[in-house]
């Protein structure tokens, strides 16, 4: 197996048809992350995972709390994709990434080009530890990684062109408006009626306006930004419902003879076969 994972022919042929997947997909668009995509080394980011799993377009789940629930992990590649698209880095931009985990840090380390800079916050004291190995593994130790509760932002760096969160939000805290340059872009994770939909936002004069938004699904915020509860029991669940949510929550909520199909970093509702309706 490490042989497997160590060998370099094996990961660029790997990374080259994860990337024609997203491209087929539609997750990459624009010819600048799709040469990111295949240049960045998933596999050194999620270490012990064979090479199929870390070029899967699929979630790793790195770490859970005491409760079982994911705390911690590298992302799906076509969420990422889709959301460094919203984020439209341009050569040069010095942009901060909330939630850090290596991989997306080096995609937008690639997409800033030697005169831009990146920055990544995570509150988590094991991940930052893990991203950086991973990003000096991979040779992006230019990345700056820091232990931060990302709700404050990072000051100390700011201002930012781009800021891309990769964590769940219920809101967008005014350090992160503060922190932006004028005509910069934000990019969130944010829940909103019991889904989450990444937004992007743009800075137009003194004011926020979104531009696109998709469906995902992320861990949650801890620290000052947390959110006590999923608002599951809320939501109206019927057939082929989407849902962007912790399967296990929503799992006890689900009327009987309902059950969830997980649909990329989504879940669809369904009918269990035999159940009536
Ligand atoms: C989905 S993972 C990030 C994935 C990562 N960007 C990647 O490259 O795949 C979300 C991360 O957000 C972190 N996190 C949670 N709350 C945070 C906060 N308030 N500030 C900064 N990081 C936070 C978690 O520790 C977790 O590592």
């Amino acid at each position: 197996m490490a042989a497997r994972r160590d060998d370099p022919a094996r990961a660029v042929a790997a990374r080259a048809k994860l990337t024609r997947h997203l491209i087929a997909e539609g997750a990459i668009r624009d010819e600048r992350v799709a040469a990111a995509f295949q240049r960045v080394p998933r596999h050194l980011f999620v270490p012990r995972v064979p090479l199929r799993v870390a070029y899967a377009d699929d979630v790793v789940l790195m770490k859970r709390d005491a409760e079982g629930m994911v705390i911690s992990s590298v992302s799906q590649p076509s969420i990422i994709a889709v959301m460094l698209e919203q984020a439209a880095i341009r050569p040069g931009d010095h942009v901060l990434e909330i939630g850090s985990g290596g991989y997306n840090a080096a995609l937008l380390r690639e997409l800033t080009g030697p005169a831009g800079r990146v920055t990544t916050a995570d509150i988590d004291p094991d991940v930052v530890g893990r991203a950086r190995e991973g990003l000096t593994c991979a040779g992006y130790d230019d990345v700056r990684v820091l232990q931060a509760d990302g709700e404050f932002g990072v000051p100390g760096d700011a201002p930012y062109d781009r800021i891309v969160v990769t964590v769940t939000a219920w809101d967008i805290p005014p350090a992160w408006v503060d922190q932006l340059r004028p005509g910069g872009r934000i990019v969130v994770p944010l829940r909103l009626g019991g889904q989450t939909r990444s937004i992007a936002f743009e800075e137009v004069e003194g004011h926020l306006e979104s531009s696109s938004a998709v469906m995902c699904g992320f861990v949650n915020m801890q620290g000052a930004g947390a959110h006590p509860d999923d608002d599951v029991p809320e939501l109206a669940v019927w057939e082929g419902a989407e849902l962007s949510v912790q399967a296990h929550r929503v799992g006890a909520e689900l009327p009987p003879g309902f059950h969830l199909v997980r649909r990329h970093h989504t879940f669809t509702v369904r009918r269990l076969a035999g159940a009536g309706s």
